[in-house]
């Protein structure tokens, strides 16, 4: 998604833009631009493309203290330079940059030219009337904008936000006043940091790591103005805002690549580690502990988009088993646009950036109604973290790579300690059986780092790899807790390697699929457990009679999968409950192998964004 980045009061701009911008590239993008306010213009460079088209356009630029800059993911308009941010008002006075969508658009470009005939559009987006409606507060209120008071300033800024509707984060730079940026955020995302002397905001908190320790974080409606002194910051209704900054939870190690060749590899490989954390000081041999739940349900209905949606899968699975308790599992953008009926019930909102507008939105409608939320988030400072009644961080620290690794393993792990808790609370998860469970989650940690340095493993990868040259479908079977796993394994497959794969629970096979499949199609079959594993084999068996390539995941102690396949892929047994993590593992591995063989960028696959804070 897009990405906003701005600096004041530091003649390190040009410098700290582009290193903003880099910092931003992970979320993906398909333009850049910068626009400095200096002396006695507003200086603008934009390019299509990687950040690299716009670094030698910005080398020899004069110093400034204060600028704007903005990757874009293309919504309004093609991916060129004249949509490029920032974007300018009428005689280059105002410079903006934008994510989110103007809802009202239309309506107001014809309002502006109302106004103003003599106003051209230089491009299609709905981001540069912004610019044109603060010229125009301006000259309405005869104001001289290079002699003019904040307090002036704000007024018409505030004028034009009160004509705004739908998503804004906001930055905006004003020729001849290199002393401040006007900022608003609304349904997206948007950071402030100040330390006396320089103000930075930006869109993504990963961005400033290492240039600031703490961030204002910013609600939704608020407002105002960056000076080379202070942030001043107004809600909705203008009231000024006391402001607390809060400590960044990162450190910059975290976001760098730690002598990976790819954020993804990282992430797959730092998977232990986010179990450990995890888990660390909510379970124990007879206690689920360190959250709460903020109310005991008769129903539940769970929310996530993606990779998120898929961890949700996997926890409706796991608190109907452990608590009976119903789960009703959406979409995101389904719940929000739909009219939930029943009881009261709990909604936990599962999402890696915390950002996600349809889960942000969901959450939204859930508490207009009257119901409590549960957040399932990784960044604990994010909108939905900060929104929820109760919070259940994840703990697995940055993810860059735009395709959700760790991030799913933290997910589950927060779904199946809810549905342990609930289990409790409802007195069908015994304490013999959270001991049983404790044991074994002790020792999936050490179980995930001898799969990943596993020889064996690596060679029957390799193997698998080469089922996939030449084709372009495949599919992931699964059954039970091992359905979710083969969505997220055809999610993944799909997004960094563009096969088309699908995820399909075995008993669905003949019911159409099976239609697709012929001499050849790798098929993926995660092995289940208890009775839906015997008919997984059968699912296998009616898919090989087909002439497809069969592939199974299962665990040491199966010896019932290797008649069944063309290849088996073992991992270490562990608790049933866990046993899923440990598959969908594999699955990230095989589809970062195929990807990379097909020379695809795994970090940055094409058309996606890491955090897709619009509708
Ligand atoms: C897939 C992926 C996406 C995200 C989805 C939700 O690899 O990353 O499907 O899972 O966009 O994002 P969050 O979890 O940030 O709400």
């Amino acid at each position: 998604m897009c990405g906003i980045f701005g600096v004041t009061g530091d003649s390190r701009t040009t410098e700290l833009l582009i290193k903003g911008l880099k910092r931003m590239e992970y979320r993906g993008y398909d333009s850049s631009g910068i626009c400095l306010v200096n002396g006695k213009r507003l200086i603008r460079k934009r390019a299509v493309g990687p950040l690299s088209n716009l670094e030698p356009l910005v080398e020899d630029l004069p110093n400034s203290e204060c600028g704007i800059a903005h990757t874009r993911w293309a919504t309004h308009g093609a991916p060129t330079k004249e949509n490029a941010h920032p974007h300018f008002s009428k005689d280059s006075k105002i410079a903006v940059v934008h994510n989110g969508i103007i809802e009202n658009e239309v309506e107001l470009r014809k309002k502006i030219k109302l106004l103003d005939d003599g106003i051209a559009f230089e491009s299609e987006t709905d981001s540069e009337l912004i610019a044109h409606l603060l010229l125009i507060e301006f000259e309405n209120s005869e104001i001289d904008i290079k002699n003019a008071k904040e307090e002036e300033i704000l007024s018409c800024w505030k004028l034009v936000l009160d004509k705004l509707e739908g998503s804004f984060a906001l930055a905006v730079v004003i020729n001849g006043r290199n002393d401040f940026i006007l900022f608003a955020r609304k349904f997206a995302p948007l950071i402030i940091s100040h330390d006396g002397e320089r103000g930075i905001l930006a869109s993504d908190v990963s961005c400033v790591v290492g240039l600031t320790e703490e961030v204002f974080y910013l609600n939704e409606g608020d407002w105002g103005i960056l000076t080379n002194s202070e942030v001043q910051i107004f809600n909705v209704d203008g009231e000024f805002v006391e402001a607390e900054a809060k400590k960044l939870e990162w450190k910059l190690g975290e976001a760098e690549l730690g002598g990976y060749p790819t954020f993804m590899l990282k992430e797959i490989y730092e998977q232990p580690r986010v179990v450990r954390d995890c888990l660390r000081g909510r379970l124990s041999r007879d206690k689920i502990k360190g959250f709460s739940i903020p109310f005991n349900p008769r129903l539940l209905r769970i929310v996530g988009c993606g990779t998120a949606y898929n961890a949700g899968l996997l926890a409706r699975y796991y608190i109907e088993q452990l608590s009976k308790i119903p789960v009703i599992l959406d979409h995101a953008h389904e719940f929000r646009y739909g009219a939930p009926s029943g009881p009261k019930s709990l909604v936990i909102g599962i999402s890696q950036s915390g950002e996600t507008a349809d889960t942000l939105a969901a959450i939204e409608a859930a508490q207009e109604r009257g119901y409590p939320t549960l957040g399932i988030v990784n960044v604990e400072s994010s909108t939905i973290a900060r929104n929820v009644d109760s919070l259940l961080g994840i703990r697995a620290g940055p993810e860059i790579g735009v395709a959700s690794t760790k991030a799913f393993t933290g997910q589950v792990l927060g779904g199946l300690l809810v549905a342990m808790k609930l289990g409790q609370l409802s007195k069908t998860f015994h304490r013999e059986d959270l001991s049983y469970f404790d044991r074994h989650a002790r020792m999936l940690p050490t179980s995930m780092e001898r799969m990943l340095n596993d020889q064996n493993i690596k060679t029957k990868l390799w193997e698998a790899q080469q089922y996939f040259i030449d084709k372009n479908h495949a599919f992931f079977l699964g059954r039970n807790t091992s359905y979710p796993i083969a969505l997220e394994g055809a999610l993944k497959l799909k997004e960094i390697s563009y096969i088309h794969a699908e995820g399909y629970a075995g008993g669905e096979l003949k019911h159409g699929p099976l239609a697709l499949v012929e001499e050849g199609t790798p098929i993926i079959v995660i092995a289940s457990e208890g009775s839906s594993h015997k008919k997984l084999l059968g699912n296998a068996r009616e898919v090989a009679a087909r002439g497809a390539k069969v592939i199974f995941i299962t665990h040491q102690e199966d010896d019932l999968a290797d008649s069944h396949a063309d290849l088996v892929i073992k991992v270490p047994r562990t608790h049933d409950l866990l046993q899923p993590l440990l598959y969908n593992i594999i699955c990230q591995l095989l589809s970062l192998n195929i990807a990379e063989e097909r020379g695809c960028n795994v970090d940055r696959p094409r058309n996606l964004a890491k955090s897709v804070t619009v509708e």
